[in-house]
């Protein structure tokens, strides 16, 4: 088992790595809660024992599950049952799970403690780590939410033997992500040590700027173009294959930019053809649309932001001009062999 610390001052917990770690969850439940809330969704392939008295709450699949009614919902069976603010809930699935039921802990009484359990990739290595937690609104992604540190995480790699084909390659997205934040060569490691060095990063991102006043912004590498095609909601796209498709567009964008040569672009694109996940843009795309739900996206705080390759490392950039942004999608197009 490996142990990657997260220094928060009183809000510090630790994430655990490795197979069958989730058999550790009684162990990590503050000593005060008599009753435990598990949320996970139906037909989850796994099952925990938080070693006192539990109860286990569905939510429903889909991003649409990921709403204000769901968290509604939850903390009126919370309240129906009697959960109290001593009492601890346990987020069991990916990040639509954690995400959702980290908020309804954020917001039930106040605050009650959770502990995730993420079972797939890209919740073990971004989502269930470093407290971000809320819900979809009809406008937006995660437009609503809080920062709820958990008190714990487990991050059980034996789970993710489970995982549909697609969902295990949509983590691997996220996953590339890290290769450009410090990570290097992730893909020559065990497992476990990926997950663990993934978590490592992000720790250390977000023990240095838990509030994204700066730095944590880094984690949104690939995800300003990846959050408007999952909006537009037309393409058929897992989150972790937006992201790869948004990594090869901020790599043209900082070449476009002059900030990056054309190796570290090839470098990008071969990283995430390796996980096997696209690089090119849905075919019919429209480009207008995805330009204004890129402006909307909540990180853009004046014009354009984007975090992107660089000198100094992957950092935000605002002010970004449509030509510019029209030359890098022009990269990322597939383009049609015109008839002879
Ligand atoms: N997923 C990005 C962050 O946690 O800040």
């Amino acid at each position: 088992m490996i142990v990657v610390p997260v220094a928060l001052g009183d809000r510090s917990y630790e994430v655990l790595v490795g197979p069958g770690v989730r058999s550790s969850l009684a162990s990590v439940i503050p000593e005060r809660s008599r009753r435990v809330a598990i949320v996970t969704q139906p037909e989850l392939p796994v099952a925990v024992d938080p070693g006192r008295e539990h109860r286990v709450f569905l939510m429903g699949q889909g991003e649409e599950a990921k709403s204000l009614a769901t968290v509604e919902q939850l903390c009126r069976e919370f309240s129906r049952w009697g959960l109290t603010r001593a009492d601890t809930v346990v987020a069991l699935g990916g990040g639509l799970v954690t995400d959702t039921a980290g908020f309804a802990a954020a917001v039930y009484h106040r605050g009650v403690a959770v502990v995730h359990v993420p079972t797939t990739l890209l919740a073990q290595i971004d989502a269930a780590v470093g407290g971000k937690t809320g819900v979809n609104l009809p406008e937006g992604k995660n437009l609503v939410g809080a920062f709820w540190q958990p008190h714990a995480v487990l991050c059980d790699t034996e789970v993710l033997a489970t995982l549909p084909e697609r969902e295990y390659r949509s983590g691997l997205g996220e996953l590339a992500k890290y290769h450009f934040l410090g990570g290097g060569r992730l893909d020559e490691l065990p497992l476990d040590e990926r997950v663990a060095s993934c978590v490592r990063i992000k720790a250390e991102v977000v023990g240095s700027d838990e509030r994204e006043g700066g730095r944590r912004a880094v984690l949104n590498y690939g995800h300003t173009l990846a959050h408007a095609l999952e909006t537009a909601g037309h393409y058929d796209l897992r989150h972790g294959e937006a992201v790869a498709i948004g990594l090869v567009y901020a790599a043209e964008l900082a070449r476009a930019l002059d900030r990056i040569d054309d190796e570290r672009v090839a470098e990008h694109r071969r990283v995430v053809s390796a996980y096997g996940l696209p690089s090119m843009l849905p075919p019919g795309v429209d480009l207008d649309e995805l330009v204004e739900l890129m402006a909307r996206d909540k990180k853009a705080v004046s014009g354009l932001t984007f975090v992107l390759d660089g000198p100094r490392g992957v950092e935000p950039v605002t002010g970004i001009d449509r030509p510019v942004l029209d030359r890098a999608f022009e990269a990322i197009r597939e383009r049609r062999e015109e008839p002879a």
